[in-house]
């Protein structure tokens, strides 16, 4: 069979048409791409901003490491011509997971199709979860060669779930979402590196600042932070291992968690072991205990035992150094006199709480930068909570203590680079020039 002249050069327009659109899309392929992440004040919650939709509309959502997927709210304000609700039973679908087949009748509009693939966005700050349509729309942000922000590239259909207004509930101010960087296949992180062919890495650097942004990055570093530190330098790794029982708010047996664990072996106070029951720091079969990251957690939250371990050694460290202890401050309870505390480049001059990590001579230690918190001029407190008996997971290390630190996530090996504070190198997660060079 031979093809006839009309067919060639169909065909040849067909193959021209394709190659243009390729060509768009992938005539610049970014390195890695860049987010600004900014603390709110009255949440403590971190909030990003994304570009969504035609036109493009720039929305706040609140950051979520260990979260499934990027979900909005779909009912309010959602106006975009190139949104498509993904079909039931399709590639995408599958993608996401698959949670079940929708038929919304008040529709068709945003979040409100029939055939529709369902998924459950979770607010993780309330643990409410609601079904919704999964949807694409195109995404844009910022590339970058590590230094600055340059030319914005576009994933036309990211994949992402529709959320309600009433999910919104709980969240900061102004959001209208949440990014979930979390290990799922739809996850930020592994979206963007399939749209861009980069290393399926990510890594977040957040600020103390109310008023000046952090950053997350995805793809490799260079990470560079002003005046001229290129934070990647600096890492240890440690293993990152998979709860193999669904910590998301509804989920199907057999599902594992798309969270971030790390194995903490053993914690130090002022470089003096803690005693602490074993059984807790490892994940049981239930996918019980262990130790997660987590940004929805405004400070580390620790199993009882644990935390009165800690913080029992922490007080009789501090005392030797005469710093005394004063009445809890809410949600605090351990608090002290700043009498007697200097403060230092790595913060205020207390004990070190070490994190023992699994690997060789792997250490995480808390400074005085992010272990105490300053509630007043007089007063300043242990920024860990007590989580209770039997919790989920009896380690979440939390907000405050990623502060200023940098931290590197490899799905593809499943490795955690972390630094020490950044305030040893001279530099913060403020220091990221935003200054566009597009
Ligand atoms: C949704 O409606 C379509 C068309 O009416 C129908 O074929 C399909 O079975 C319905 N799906 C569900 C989950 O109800
Ligand atoms: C240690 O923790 C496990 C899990 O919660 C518990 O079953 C066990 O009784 C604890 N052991 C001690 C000695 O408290
Ligand atoms: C602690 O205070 C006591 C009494 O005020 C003093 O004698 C001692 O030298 C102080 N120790 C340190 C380490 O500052
Ligand atoms: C930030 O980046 C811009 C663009 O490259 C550059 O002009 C500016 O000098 C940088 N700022 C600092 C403080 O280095």
């Amino acid at each position: 069979m031979a093809f006839s002249d009309t067919t060639f050069v169909n065909l040849s327009i067909f193959m021209l048409l394709l190659a243009s659109n390729v060509s768009a899309q992938s005539s610049f392929r970014p390195p890695a791409l860049v987010l600004p992440v900014r603390k709110d004040a009255s949440t403590l919650q971190y909030v990003t901003k994304i570009n969504q939709r035609t036109p493009s509309v720039s929305l706040n959502v609140v950051l979520d490491l260990g979260g499934q997927f990027l979900w909005v709210d779909c009912d309010k304000n959602y106006i975009s011509s190139t949104y498509r609700p993904v079909r039931c039973r399709s590639a995408q679908c599958s993608l996401a997971g698959n949670d079940g087949c929708g038929n919304c009748t008040n529709g068709p509009k945003p979040g409100c199709n029939t055939n529709t693939c369902v998924v459950f966005p979770d607010n993780t700050v309330t643990h409410t979860a609601t079904g919704g349509e999964v949807a694409q729309d195109s995404l844009t942000a910022a590339s970058t060669d590590g230094s600055n922000p340059g030319r914005s590239v576009t994933v036309p259909q990211f994949i992402f779930g529709c959320g309600s207004t009433f999910l919104l509930k709980g969240l900061a101010s102004g959001t209208v979402g949440m990014a979930g960087l979390g290990r799922a296949r739809i996850g930020l992180p592994s979206q963007l590196s399939a749209a861009f062919s980069f290393h399926k890495k990510f890594a977040i650097c957040l600020s103390t600042s109310y008023t000046v942004d952090g950053v997350v990055f995805f793809g490799d570093g260079p990470y560079n932070f002003l005046p001229n530190v290129e934070a990647a330098g600096f890492l240890q790794y440690t293993p990152l291992f998979i709860n193999p029982v669904s910590t998301a708010g509804v989920s199907s047996q057999g599902e594992p968690s798309d969270e971030y664990f790390i194995g903490v072996k053993s914690i130090r106070v002022g470089e003096k072991a803690v005693k602490l029951n074993n059984t807790l720091l490892t994940i049981d079969r239930q996918g019980y205990g262990g130790t997660k990251i987590s940004t929805v957690n405004p400070y580390t939250v620790l199993e009882t035992s644990i935390f009165k371990a800690v913080t029992n050694a922490f007080i009789s460290e501090a005392a030797t150094r005469n710093i005394s202890r004063v009445p809890g401050v809410a949600p605090f309870e351990v608090c002290f006199s700043s009498e007697n505390v200097l403060g230092t480049r790595l913060g205020a001059s207390v004990p070190y709480i070490d994190l023992v990590l699994q690997g060789q001579n792997v250490v995480w230690t808390i400074t005085g930068s992010n272990s105490m918190v300053y509630v007043n001029d007089n007063v300043l407190c242990l920024g860990f909570v007590d989580g209770g008996l039997n919790p989920r997971t009896s380690i979440v290390i939390g907000g405050y203590q990623l502060e200023d630190l940098l931290l590197q996530f490899d799905l593809a090996t499943s490795r955690l680079g972390f630094t020490s504070t950044l305030l040893g190198a001279q530099t913060t997660c403020s220091n990221f020039n935003f200054t566009s060079t597009a």
